[in-house]
């Protein structure tokens, strides 16, 4: 099943990060969509591969909550894995970040909710799931499954106390008084997720050359810049502009196409 660029940007809004899962089995045509990753772009920073692991009985033994039982994971039944080779650095994490959120987007759209998961699970546990060359890494998992109606606690916390950001605080006046297709991926961008809620990107620029930078340096930081780098690209090809990004030391700079369709 192929999606469309629409399809993905709708699930933009769909989307929220599920702790409790049913625990439901993910129906073996559903499975197949999700096995079907040859569609999502890559970055082209660095290689990055997915693994698809589904088991019924569920994975609760590789999740670990914060502090002890405190925001684990509970029923998913399926884990897509990230891995990178281990001397990528930081372009193995954008790179891990953009291709796992249009992965995101995909199983939101068929109907699969998702959490993307960096830090709480046995590494050791979920190792024994797959096989790994030695000069691989996990960088990050996303949880699959279907989603419980009543919310988990960290989810609610998160929302409630660190709130999203407003688009003026995610990007210079210049570009929010830009053309639409721009005020649109930047809007795209306030809702994606990021560890901890941080949302630690900054966009400024020009509409012709929008570059984003890191507001911080935190473990995951480079993640969460991939993520928001695949809701801007998708958002803005959807309202006609399509472009590439490419990495120019600390910034990471949003070419649009000269020809936009
Ligand atoms: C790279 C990354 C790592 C994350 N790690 C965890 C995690 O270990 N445990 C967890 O419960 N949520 C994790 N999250 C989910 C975030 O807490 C969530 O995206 C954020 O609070 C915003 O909420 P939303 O996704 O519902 O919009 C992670 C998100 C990202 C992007």
């Amino acid at each position: 099943m192929r999606f469309s660029v629409d399809r993905l940007v709708k699930a933009i809004s769909e989307r929220r990060s599920t702790r409790n899962f049913t625990g439901h089995p993910i129906s073996a045509e559903i499975l197949e969509a999700l096995a079907h990753t040859k569609d999502l772009q890559p970055l082209g920073l660095a290689s990055c591969r997915t693994v698809l692991l589904y088991d019924p009985a569920g994975f609760d033994t590789v999740f670990t909550g914060i502090v002890g039982s405190y925001g684990k994971i509970r029923g998913a039944t399926a884990i897509l894995v990230l891995v990178v080779p281990a001397s990528s650095g930081d372009e193995g994490k954008l790179e891990a970040g953009f291709i796992g959120e249009q992965y995101v987007l995909l199983a939101t759209a068929l109907g699969v909710a998702t959490c993307w998961v960096a830090g709480m699970y046995h590494h050791k546990t979920l190792a024994t799931h797959l096989s790994l060359t030695p000069d691989e890494v996990i960088q990050s998992i996303i949880a699959l499954g279907y989603a419980e109606s009543k919310r988990d606690a960290l989810g609610i916390l998160l929302h409630t106390f660190v709130r999203r950001k407003k688009l003026a605080e995610i990007a210079s006046p210049l570009l929010l008084n830009g053309p639409p297709w721009l005020k649109t991926a930047l809007e795209a961008v306030r809702l994606a997720p990021s560890a901890v809620n941080l949302q630690p990107w900054h966009f400024d620029g020009t509409p012709q050359r929008v570059a984003l930078r890191a507001t911080r340096r935190a473990a995951f930081t480079a993640i969460d810049l991939g993520i928001a780098m695949a809701h801007f690209a998708l958002a803005a090809e959807n309202s006609g502009m399509r472009g590439a990004w490419q990495q120019e030391g600390n910034t990471l700079v949003f070419l649009p196409a000269e020809n936009p369709r």
